[in-house]
């Protein structure tokens, strides 16, 4: 255990039970000491229960954790994923210097995509895992920077066979291009999906990959095969071939620019130092809410209806890469590298689970993010979705005693009996924890800069931690236990020493 752990627990005892109104009280510039920037966004932190000696604690704990020397190895190419004997190299993707085999699969990306926009009205994505969320997320949240002939983009994932048969639910083969991603070409689910689709007959396949010879195997003309490379993780993947959908959906060059934008904040979190540097400070938020004061999970709201993908791309950003027990040494860990991540689109998520974060027994961290640029729609919604998602932080720290919640009964005219019966139910503890982020126009280039921002994240995360982010072995033992189940639930023996219980649904489901 860092030696800064102790001095942190200290903190954590001193600020657990203060009032997070009481700090703004003790220091009157709060808000701006705890606002920090990065390229296309801010973030406020000064809603969590931190002040300047968490950080400098936090700060030593990097110190000690050899943050600065994994840093430079991730940019230098080393190899940061011990246990595969890989780099991460997700970043050269988008380096304003890309490699040239980079630039030259982007460049095929680019020509593919103006040759193959007359021919179709439709793409049928396949993937699933970081072949699948990433280009979903652009997709959707870059819906208004579209390329004018409108393209009917489809993705399925799941092979629960409902999703591949409602992504090519009325459309017309010979009109459609299929796009198989899978970084390993092995994955059951989605050359499942992939087979299936390929029956249907589309006039055009094409493959990303960084297994090209399995996907010429497969049956995609090698031409139509833009392959990535085993430096790119399958979570980091976004910026690659794996997006081959995105490019061919969008306006020319968009893809270009939301790499730029990723550039923008892969060159400020490696030239920044610790105390300023916005994935840093970030990471440390997080660690300090799970692991300084015990927070389970925390919630990732964004005030934007284009980003209701974002937290389903976070959880297998962070959960994947840092949802760790051991360190790179193999290690048990003495605590936990990584809190659960879960959220949805404000406003609906106040319709549905934010009782749970006003009243709730547990605390749980939210980080709101709104977008400051311009908004679509209609213009008085603007207002709207800025006072909603101030309010919900707002109403999060600053809570309602009961004798408020009582008095205001009254002054509606409430009997005294029956206020004082509701007033339990109706008060708020508040002094709950938040940070607001805000970016700034919800463009290509922001949105780069801001999935660059999480990446970075869970890296200083994993850094701080001592966890190699990189693999994913956790993921592997279901696969391996689904194939030894395959045959037994299409009408074989079980396999030998299985246990009853999985023995019992493998007997009534098949
Ligand atoms: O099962 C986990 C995983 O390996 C993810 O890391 C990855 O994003 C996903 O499966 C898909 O893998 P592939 O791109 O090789 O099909």
């Amino acid at each position: 255990m860092s030696e800064a752990w102790p001095t942190i627990e200290t903190h954590a005892a001193r600020l657990r039970q203060t009032q997070l109104l009481d700090l703004f009280t003790a220091q009157s510039d709060r808000v701006s000491a705890l606002t920090f920037s990065a390229p296309h966004m801010i973030a406020d932190f000064s809603k969590q229960r931190i002040d300047a000696a968490v950080l400098s604690a936090f700060a030593k704990l990097a110190e000690t954790a050899g943050f600065d020397a994994w840093r430079s190895k991730l940019f230098a190419g080393e190899t940061v994923n011990n246990t595969e004997g890989r780099a991460a190299k997700h970043w050269a993707l988008r380096a304003n210097d890309a490699p040239a085999e980079v630039l030259d699969v982007r460049a095929a990306m680019n020509a593919f995509a103006q040759r193959i926009r007359p021919e179709i009205d439709a793409i049928v994505h396949l993937g699933i895992g970081g072949s699948d969320l990433g280009p979903r997320l652009i997709a959707d949240a870059l819906r208004s920077s579209r390329h004018s002939k409108p393209i009917e983009l489809r993705f399925a994932a799941n092979v629960d066979g409902a999703d591949v048969d409602d992504a090519i639910a009325g459309l017309d083969p010979d009109r459609t291009l299929l796009i198989v991603v899978s970084k390993t070409f092995t994955t059951q689910e989605t050359l499942a999906n992939a087979e299936y689709v390929r029956a249907w007959k589309p006039k055009h396949i094409a493959a990303a990959t960084a297994a090209p010879d399995k996907a010429v195997a497969w049956g995609v003309p090698a031409e139509n095969v833009f392959p990535f490379w085993d430096w790119v993780g399958g979570r980091y993947s976004l910026w690659s071939s794996v997006s081959l959908s995105c490019v061919i959906a969008l306006k020319d060059g968009a893809f270009d620019v939301l790499l730029a934008g990723a550039a923008e904040m892969d060159a400020h979190f490696r030239d920044t130092p610790f105390a300023q540097n916005l994935p840093a400070l970030s990471a440390v938020v997080q660690m300090w809410n799970r692991e300084a004061l015990g927070h389970g999970s925390y919630a990732l709201i964004p005030y934007m209806e284009r980003l209701r993908l974002l937290p389903a791309w976070a959880q297998q950003l962070e959960m994947e890469s840092n949802g760790k027990g051991v360190t790179r040494d193999g290690a048990p860990l003495t605590r936990s590298a990584c809190a659960v991540t879960w959220g949805a689109a404000g406003t609906n998520a106040q319709h549905s689970f934010f009782q749970l974060l006003h009243q709730g027994a547990d605390q749980i961290p939210v980080e709101f993010i709104v977008n400051e640029g311009a908004h679509e729609g209609p213009r008085t919604h603007r207002a709207l979705v800025f006072a909603n998602a101030l309010a919900q932080a707002q109403a999060l720290m600053v809570g309602k005693n009961a004798a408020q919640a009582r008095a205001e009964m009254i002054a509606k005219g409430m009997n005294t009996e029956d206020a004082e019966r509701l007033a339990p139910h109706r008060a708020f503890r508040g002094n709950r924890a938040s940070t607001l982020m805000a970016i700034d126009a919800l463009k290509p280039e922001a949105l780069g800069a801001l999935l660059a921002f999480y990446e970075h994240r869970t890296f200083a995360q994993s850094v701080l931690s001592g966890v190699n982010p990189f693999d994913q072995w956790g993921v592997e033992l279901g696969k391996e236990m689904a194939n030894q189940l395959l045959p037994a639930l299409k009408g074989e023996a079980l396999p030998k020493d299985i246990d009853p219980s999985t023995a019992a649904w493998v007997d009534r489901l098949r």
